[in-house]
């Protein structure tokens, strides 16, 4: 990566903490916690990091997530992640969590989420990353479900800056969890969500009238709407791209296809964030690069990405 482009002071806002999980540390929590894993070595999980679609990836993503047992894997997940973000001169963070993806496995909710707020307060002190934690909700269960997590959540509210809403998006439109949205605002969270990565401009314009989002996550289909393009153009409502994880996913076929630049361009608050930078190839410093390889991301461009990242912070 150019050197420039690593000095850039930067925001990570669409993260999904499980989804930093890089293999060699997934092999080394199996061993730790005596877990069978049902690929052979590092190599061999490596090589399954092909997908045709979000499914395909989620499947995996859920399967490499059963070895976060302790409250001290939660930590080696998050503390690698922020080190990595040191590096790349990324001085702030939202990442997401999925509780219900380890509660639904018996793993207590306090558990998960002192070992990642230990991680993230060591992060502060010790590598200077400021950071506000996202409590996702996996839309492919129901809303009850959901609203069990925000409950068991609760007696943890100041440890939160946010609720999301990721997993399968086909067929799960954001209309499915108005109420409990509704209840997290109540709290004085923010909302956020995924909307427009493989689904339709209509799940972007739910998620903005129903669920009331500050920011959207992915959203890149809503260059498919001229109406919603214009509405978050207005409004500055960010966009958290993820450049290498919707190639990997194949929301565009290249690289060279990609719309971040063209939505930069027409005045979308777009940013550029890794998404689950273990499956999909890279952290925010390699999706910058490849902006520049790949569609000629210029210098003044990349700052402007960058500043949006920091203009977009929630906490
Ligand atoms: N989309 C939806 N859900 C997810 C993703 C994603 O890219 N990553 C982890 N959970
Ligand atoms: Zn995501």
């Amino acid at each position: 990566m150019p050197e420039w482009l690593n000095a850039l002071p930067k925001a990570e806002l669409h993260l999904h903490l499980e989804g930093s999980l890089e293999p060699e540390l997934l092999f080394a929590l199996a061993e730790r916690n005596q877990i069978a894993l049902p690929w052979a070595d590092v190599e061999t999980l490596r090589a399954a990091y092909a997908f045709n679609n979000l499914q395909e990836f989620l499947d995996l993503y859920y399967a490499g997530a059963n070895v976060l047992r302790t409250e001290q894997d939660f930590y080696d997940l998050t503390w690698a992640y922020l080190q990595r973000c040191k590096v790349q001169n990324v001085i702030h963070v939202e990442p997401f969590f999925d509780p219900q993806t380890h509660t639904d496995r018996g793993i207590p909710f306090e558990v998960v989420l002192r070992g990642i707020q230990q991680a993230l307060v060591d992060g502060e002190k010790q590598l200077g990353i400021s950071h506000g934690l996202i409590l996702s909700f996996l839309r492919h269960l129901p809303e009850e479900e959901a609203f069990k997590t925000l409950e068991q959540a609760m007696p943890f509210r100041e440890a939160f800056i946010g609720v999301g809403l990721d997993s399968s998006e086909k067929g799960f439109p954001p209309r499915l969890f108005e109420r409990v949205f509704a209840k997290a605002r109540s709290e004085g969270l923010h909302a956020v969500a995924h909307a427009g990565e493989e689904g339709p401009p209509e799940y972007i314009w739910e998620a903005l009238d129903l669920l009331k989002i500050k920011r959207i996550d992915h959203g890149v289909r809503a260059i498919e709407d001229e109406r919603l393009m214009q509405r978050i153009i207005d409004e500055q409502i960010p966009l958290t791209v993820c450049p290498l994880s919707n190639i990997k996913l194949c929301v565009f076929e290249h690289m060279g296809q990609h719309n971040i630049l063209e939505m930069l361009e027409r005045g979308v608050k777009v940013t550029v964030n890794s998404d689950d930078p273990a499956y999909f190839g890279g952290y925010v410093g390699e999706n910058f690069a490849a902006l520049h390889e790949h569609l000629g991301m210029t210098e003044a461009q990349a700052k402007r990405l960058a500043q949006n990242s920091l203009d977009a912070r929630l906490a």
